[in-house]
């Protein structure tokens, strides 16, 4: 891929010193709302937090919501044609702007936003749609990946839903699991967003994460939408479930462990200096001539400078989960938004080879989908690839 991407405008430029103006377009899209994932009201619909181009839970609301179940299923052999998943989305779609108009008509009075539902196929279901210029959702191996059972890799329907209220998560994945008879789980997973700024929040080691997202234009993030055909306003979808171990993390002296990011752990400073949450220098050394971003650190392997790629939207959960009579396993669930699935796989082999947080990783459960386009009343969720 030869894509001209924010890191490339950088390195071209003035070597590796990072422009304040470049700093200023990545916050851009941290803190303001995109206006182009505002969704087209569906006449008459009191559903426009679903309805729109996109579909809610990728690019918005701004902050992500706090809760979030995840849930990758696998699909019966019943819909396994082009007009039976074409039927079942359309209905699952519907589904979907009934709970979200519902939730905000009950008793809490949702504001529009506060519950996303979001849905995604896998690769089998695509190929169904029989399109000419499918996207790859395939996710290859990586390191870990050999040791997960087949059941925790992949999947036909992913369902993502996320609320300010737990509560409502719970209710809603009932009920939409209620409306999918014959479909088996795979895996699911719950996960929570410390309260944080924009798309920043803290991850499970205590460092702010998602201070790096693509630069938008006129408020829409570049390379996370597919734009043409049948596919306008899809997105592809990557999750990976990592354990991490925290306590090895903790073990570490603090100088270490800011080493493993590149940034200092409270300020978000980058370890080449600067400004909090200004992109990393990679270029600047010690006086001895050490990087100052070390060489295996995460910031350094996850640039996607080095692999020729743009930059994903991330907007992963952490999760901790109490085993009794064993330690706890806190972890990420991670997963990005990118138009092209190599975006992911160059940047996550480049990690396993360099990057020392993944020693501190454990893949438990991954796969990549494809985020159906944004539908309403009158475009029923699916209808351009299956209708
Ligand atoms: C395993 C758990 C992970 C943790 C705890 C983690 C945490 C972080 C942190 C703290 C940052 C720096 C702040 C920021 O820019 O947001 C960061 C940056 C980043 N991470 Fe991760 N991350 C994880 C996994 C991944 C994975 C699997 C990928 C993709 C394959 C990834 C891709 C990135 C990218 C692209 C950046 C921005 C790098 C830059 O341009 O400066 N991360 N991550």
């Amino acid at each position: 891929m030869s894509v001209p991407s924010r890191r490339q405008v950088l390195f071209g430029g003035a070597a590796l010193a990072v422009g304040a103006a470049a700093a200023e377009t990545t916050r851009a899209v941290i803190d303001a709302p995109s206006p182009a994932a505002d969704p087209a009201p569906a006449e008459g619909s009191s559903s426009t937090a679903a309805a729109g181009r996109t579909q809610a839970g990728v690019d918005r609301p701004v902050p992500p919501l706090a809760h979030l179940h995840l849930h990758a299923l696998t699909a019966p052999a019943s819909v396994r044609t082009r007009e039976a998943i074409g039927a079942l989305l359309a209905g699952l779609g519907e589904r979907v702007l009934a709970l979200v108009a519902s939730a905000q008509a009950g008793p809490a009075g949702e504001a529009a936003g506060d519950l996303t539902i979001q849905v995604g196929i896998g690769s089998e279901l695509l190929a169904l749609a029989e399109l000419a210029d499918a996207p790859d959702v395939l996710l290859p191996q990586f390191r870990g990946s050999a040791a997960l059972a087949d059941d925790r890799r992949g999947g036909d329907l992913f369902l993502q839903v996320a609320a300010e209220r737990p509560e409502l998560v719970n209710g809603t994945v009932d009920a939409l699991l209620a409306a999918l008879p014959g479909f088996t789980p795979r895996w699911s997973q719950v996960g929570y967003r410390p309260l944080g700024d924009g798309a920043v929040t803290r991850n499970p080691f205590g460092y702010e994460d998602g201070i790096v997202q693509p630069t938008t234009d006129k408020g829409v993030p570049e390379h996370v939408w597919l734009t043409d055909g049948p596919l306008a306003g899809a997105t592809v979808g990557v999750v990976r479930r990592f354990v991490l171990d925290t306590a090895a993390f903790h073990r570490l002296p603090a100088a270490e462990q800011d080493g493993v990011f590149g940034r200092e752990r409270v300020s978000s400073v980058p370890l080449s200096g600067g400004a909090p949450r200004a992109d990393v220098n990679l270029g600047a050394k010690s006086p001895s001539g050490a990087y100052l971003v070390p060489v295996d650190s995460h910031a350094r392997a996850a640039h996607p400078s080095f692999v020729d790629v743009t930059v994903m939207l991330r907007r992963g959960y952490g999760f901790r989960e109490t085993v009794d009579g064993a330690a706890d396993r806190s972890g990420l669930l991670f997963i990005s938004y990118q138009d092209d699935i190599t975006v992911f796989t160059r940047t996550q082999q480049r990690m396993d080879r360099t990057d020392r947080l993944m020693e501190l990783a454990t893949p438990t459960a991954e796969a990549g989908f494809l985020v159906l386009p944004g539908f309403d009343r009158d475009r029923p969720l699916g209808s351009s690839l299956f209708g």
